[in-house]
């Protein structure tokens, strides 16, 4: 096709790009199936350690599978002497995305196998960064407290740990359940914005490391990862649930886009949110705290009776983040943490049938013309 006859689909609206046997997204049924699970059952069945398992290898892992993995992965945890003192470096009042964005990318300068694509090679990179990334969340967040890291408890589940590294102590099962569930839910999605960036990266061959990285800076933005915390933001703003039903009406009117609202290709409601919802509500009952939940389901009521638009996961997870105890800017890291499982998957899903993407583009600059040397420019 030329470039000057394009058929332009701008945000690539309705364009399918390449097959992927990782995730499928069916907005008509609004379901996501892993490999071909719903996720709903993974996160009722299962621990986010075995889904970023299947995740990477197309099945649930066995009893010992599972054990060599947890294994791999806990061996994987600890972050090199050198990482830790550049990250003392950082300056204070960095956003968690941008910690995480560059504590990553220095993992890539630290493996020496960073160049090399082999699958097995692949699967041990995406190990590590699975295992580090959560270590670097957690001491970026202390750091900038002025509290010295913690180090990763190699007894402990990975949502567990990352509880132990944050705050030195875990939390009720009913707090881990809830995080595990999130990470569970965040953890693919398909061709989303982050995964994209990953697989455009991927397709020129360069590492999985430099993928990541950019996949981050994709996730950054408010329109993807970062409506979890807007969404927070937001639901400290409304204050009260008698508050939530005008302020949600007072926004649409003023065309505000709610954040937590609304999906690209869902359009009759995000599959995983009632999941979130559920397992925060129990965490906030156990907690004796649903004023958060009370104004979301207000917010939630008012927004599909006035534009028919369903919360998507963000809106669920924010509140479940705040009361377990995580600072606002932590919660797209968290994001992170889960959606690392997807990121590796697709860049080996990729690799491993590769063609450089690179899309076309219709010019609407000024046609062609001569270039005047500078004296005779007026
Ligand atoms: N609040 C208010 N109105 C919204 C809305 C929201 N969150 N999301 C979509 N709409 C409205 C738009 O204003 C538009 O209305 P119009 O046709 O009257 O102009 C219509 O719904 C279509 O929205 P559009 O922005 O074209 O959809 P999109 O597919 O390009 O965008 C999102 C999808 C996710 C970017 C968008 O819904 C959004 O910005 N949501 C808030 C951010 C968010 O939660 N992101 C996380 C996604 S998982």
């Amino acid at each position: 096709m030329s470039e000057s006859a394009a058929n332009i689909h701008k945000g690539l609206e309705g364009v399918v790009v390449d097959t992927t046997a990782i995730s499928q997204v069916t907005p008509d049924t609004s379901s996501l199936i892993y490999r071909g699970y719903p996720v709903q059952e993974l996160a009722e069945h299962c621990s986010f350690e075995e889904v970023a398992y299947l995740i990477w290898n197309g099945e649930l892992p066995t009893r010992a599978q599972l054990d060599s993995f947890q294994k791999q992965e806990r061996s994987y945890r600890a972050l090199t002497p050198t990482l830790q003192e550049v990250m003392k470096q950082f300056p204070r009042d960095a956003h968690p995305m941008d910690v995480v964005r560059s504590g990553v990318s220095f993992l890539g300068m630290e493996d020496p196998t960073s160049t090399q694509v082999s699958r097995e090679v692949q699967v041990q990179q995406a190990m590590k960064l699975l295992a580090k990334t959560p270590t670097i969340v957690a001491a970026g967040q202390r750091l900038r407290k002025g509290q010295p890291p913690i180090a990763p408890h190699p007894g402990l589940s990975f949502s567990a740990n990352f509880f132990h590294m944050c705050f030195g102590s875990v939390p009720a099962d009913e707090v881990v359940k809830a995080f595990d569930v999130s990470m569970i839910l965040y953890a693919e999605h398909s061709f989303n914005a982050s995964t994209f960036t990953a697989r455009v990266i991927a397709s020129t061959l360069a590492d999985m490391y430099s993928a990541v990285t950019g996949a981050i800076g994709a996730l950054k933005g408010p329109l993807h990862g970062g409506a979890n915390e807007a969404v927070m933001h937001m639901l400290q703003e409304i204050g009260e649930p008698s508050k939530a039903k005008a302020w949600i009406e007072d926004a649409l009117k003023n065309k505000k886009k709610i954040m937590g609202f609304g999906h690209r290709v869902y359009k009759k409601g995000d599959s995983r949110a009632p999941t979130m919802q559920k397992y925060g509500l129990k965490m906030a009952e156990y907690k004796r705290e649903t004023k958060w939940h009370d104004i979301a389901k207000i917010a939630e009521q008012t927004m599909i009776g006035a534009k028919n638009i369903y919360p998507n996961l963000d809106f669920p997870s924010a509140p479940a983040y705040y009361l377990m105890g995580f600072d606002i800017d932590l919660f797209t890291p968290l994001f992170v943490m889960a959606r690392m499982s997807g990121w590796t998957a697709h860049i080996m899903e990729q690799m491993a049938d590769n063609r450089l993407i690179r899309p076309l583009s219709q010019y609407t600059g000024t046609s062609e013309r001569k270039v005047v040397p500078i004296a005779n420019r007026s």
